[in-house]
């Protein structure tokens, strides 16, 4: 996600083993200060987070649309989270409205707003951001078992359901399991 070279190498790849249909900006990060600590505000893990998570989608998908192109039905996932929702953070109801996250949840409002803004500019590609639900993964660094969440392979569901839409699927939306998300 932070490498031109690295995606420009993965792309080539891909082309030679028969092309692309659908791309799945699934890498992020959130960064914290040790293990499980508070969330890491200093510049360098700003920009750290910024590049994987805002600026990484920008470079793989601009690196795969010439292939993307070439399907019949071309469509990019961007896993967001509600972290980055304007409308959940000010939701009492939802967990992100009780969840301080301003370097994470400012990147994936970026997500959002990449998704709508890559849905105008590229009509021809579908582009939905989905927010997977909390999931016990790695985010943050301090190991699956202390990550709150349901299993991965429930939350991968609603990506899965985003990436095999038909040509009159959606695009520009923000996903949750439930149908769409407000932004
Ligand atoms: N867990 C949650 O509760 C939750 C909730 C909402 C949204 N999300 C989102 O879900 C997505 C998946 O995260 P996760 O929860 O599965 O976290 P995770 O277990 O930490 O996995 C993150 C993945 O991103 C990859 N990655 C990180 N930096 C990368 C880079 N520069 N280039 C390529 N790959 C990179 C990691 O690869 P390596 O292992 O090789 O570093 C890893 O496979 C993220 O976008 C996250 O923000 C998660």
């Amino acid at each position: 996600m932070t490498d031109d070279a690295s995606v420009a190498a993965a792309l080539a790849r891909i082309e030679a083993d028969g092309g692309l249909d659908v791309l799945v900006n699934n890498a992020g990060i959130a960064l914290r200060t040790g293990d499980g600590g508070a969330e890491a505000l200093d510049g360098p893990s700003v920009l750290a987070v910024f590049d994987t998570n805002a600026a990484g989608i920008v470079r793989v998908t601009e690196a795969a649309l010439p292939l993307l192109r070439r399907s019949a039905n071309p469509v990019v996932v961007n896993v967001s989270s509600a972290l980055g929702s304007f409308w959940a953070v000010h939701e009492p109801s939802r967990p992100a409205s009780r969840f301080p996250s301003i370097v994470y949840g400012s990147s994936k409002a970026a997500v959002s707003m990449i998704t709508v803004q890559s849905s105008r500019a590229v009509p021809d590609v579908k582009f939905n951001a989905v927010e997977p639900g909390i999931t016990a993964t790695e985010l943050g660094g301090a190991g699956a078992e202390n990550h709150p969440g349901r299993p991965a392979a429930e939350s991968a569901e609603v990506v899965a359901r985003l990436a095999t839409i038909g040509p009159d699927g959606p695009t520009g939306t923000f996903q949750e399991d439930a149908g769409e998300l407000g932004w």
